[in-house]
């Protein structure tokens, strides 16, 4: 009877999928749901050479697995991740393993690994990147938890996982909720990059008055470039998309209310726990929330009604490239962010975490795939403890040299009314990073001023007060 592989546990787009994609890898998988439609969808989807078997009940899919049993929970993070676990419990024994591959908090990982491992069970959270297609035919994934353990799961991971030049976009990230914080990561640049591309369509829409059609083409040129990525390749076939109704562009007629279920946020709001500063992926979380006031949007574009002082119309053939190389400057900002945040969530957590290898695995797969990310990876190759990737001579050489043109983007930007939070808090970010000294000594003399809290002095040691005014 125990024969297979690998287990499912939730049988919905991403569980099916990602089942099939280890049987097309030769592994023998269960699947396990309580909706028993989902599990004849399964059999009859699965290739008759395919070994894979389906079941409503418990008993059967832990009696069917391979010892020791390696299985997934591919279900809605929190109660239903706890609700799965509680029913799979009589049924394990000393050195299973269970992988969440949801978007999960990772302190829920880090209780269900201790509460687990009390069990003798091994608790893995996994961030898995790539939506359906990805879980289908090779997505990035992220798993953590006992490194030891993690070799029963590796072959199956390894053989499941998107390739780039043969190499599997999977590795070990560290201990406890490593791969779940490394995901939240991702998903933090995700929600940056998306608002980046989404202020550029702006900036050319809006600002440069540039036709649909020629819109289209300029994302489909630059995804032959440098900026090459999954988010720019599928905004090119986005604003290609017509909308079957009314003959527009889908894009046109689609609401500008945008919504997010969250895991952006959790990495503004840890990042700021850890005083590890985000500011564009803060800003694009902002954005979202900002998108929603429709109404009020709406109000006030009536009554803060402002024309743009504009003295000279933009070139477009010019403005275009200033923009493709703002955007490079303004995504390589939010890459250092991010990156940086793991680093320093690697001390704090004691993930163990090597940055190079989160960039391997981000190569293909998942939503931030990006030519750059070679480069940024080689940075980290060079130095793996360097401390921001603007401090790696090459990226920092190339931002230099490309800056000029971000700060153009966001002057004219302003001058025109458009908003650009993003450009602007990545330039804020480069310049307050490169900036020796910060007008944060007067913050410090307030403060020192109405609450006596102190401050330290560039010219000798200790912490002084003043009796100011006298
Ligand atoms: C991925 C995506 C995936 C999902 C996001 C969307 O890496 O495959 O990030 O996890 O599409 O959860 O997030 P929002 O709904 O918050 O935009």
């Amino acid at each position: 009877m125990s024969q297979y592989d690998f287990g499912i546990v939730g049988l919905g787009v991403m569980g099916r999928n990602l089942l099939l994609n280890m049987a097309d890898h030769g592994f023998a998988v269960a699947g396990l749901d309580l909706d028993a439609a989902k599990v004849t969808s399964l059999e009859k989807e699965a290739a008759r050479d395919q070994q894979v078997m389906g079941t409503t009940s418990v008993a059967e899919f832990a009696g069917s697995l391979k010892h020791p049993r390696a299985l997934m929970l591919l279900v809605p993070a929190g109660g239903p991740v706890d609700a799965a676990i509680a029913s799979l419990l009589p049924y394990l024994e000393n050195g299973d393993i269970i992988v969440d591959g949801g978007n999960t908090y990772f302190t829920d990982t880090d209780r269900r690994v201790t509460e687990l491992a009390a069990k003798g069970i091994h608790f893995f959270g996994m961030g898995i990147s790539g939506g359906e297609q990805g879980a289908r035919f090779g997505p990035s994934m992220m798993p953590g938890g006992d490194r030891r353990a993690y070799e029963r799961l590796r072959p199956v991971f390894e053989a499941v996982a998107a390739k780039v030049n043969g190499d599997a976009c999977v590795a070990y990230m560290g201990s406890g909720s490593a791969g779940n914080y490394v995901k939240m990561v991702h998903n933090g640049i995700e929600y940056a990059i998306m608002q980046l591309i989404a202020e550029t369509y702006d900036l050319l829409k809006r600002g440069l008055g540039l036709p649909d059609d020629r819109l289209q083409q300029t994302f489909e040129a630059w995804n032959e470039t440098e900026l090459n990525s999954f988010l720019i390749e599928i905004t090119a076939k986005v604003l290609n998309e017509v909308d079957t109704e009314t003959g527009q562009r889908l894009v046109n007629v689609i609401s500008d209310w945008a919504k997010a279920k969250g895991t952006g946020k959790w990495t503004s709001q840890n990042a700021m726990d850890l005083q590890a500063p985000v500011p564009t992926i803060d800003a694009a979380v902002t954005m979202r929330d900002l998108s929603k006031l429709k109404t009020e949007r709406t109000e006030a574009a009536k009554r803060l009604r402002w024309s743009p002082v504009v003295h000279e119309s933009l070139l477009e053939d010019q403005f275009i490239a200033q923009v493709k190389n703002a955007y490079y400057v303004a995504m390589t900002t939010i890459y250092a962010q991010g990156m940086t945040q793991l680093r320093i969530a690697s001390e704090a957590y004691q993930y163990g975490l090597q940055l190079d290898e989160i960039i391997r695995i981000w190569r293909g797969g998942c939503i931030i795939r990006a030519a750059c990310l070679e480069d940024f990876r080689a940075a980290y190759q060079r130095d793996p403890a360097l401390p921001n990737l603007l401090l790696d001579d090459e990226i920092g050489r190339r931002v230099v040299n490309m800056q000029q043109h971000l700060r153009t983007v966001v002057t004219e930007a302003v001058n025109r009314g458009i908003p650009v939070p993003a450009f602007m808090s990545a330039l804020a970010y480069f310049d307050a990073y490169r900036s020796e000294t910060l007008p944060t000594n007067l913050i410090q003399a307030q403060r020192d001023y109405f609450g006596a809290h102190q401050y330290e002095r560039i010219d000798r040691e200790g912490v002084f007060h003043t009796q100011w005014n006298g």
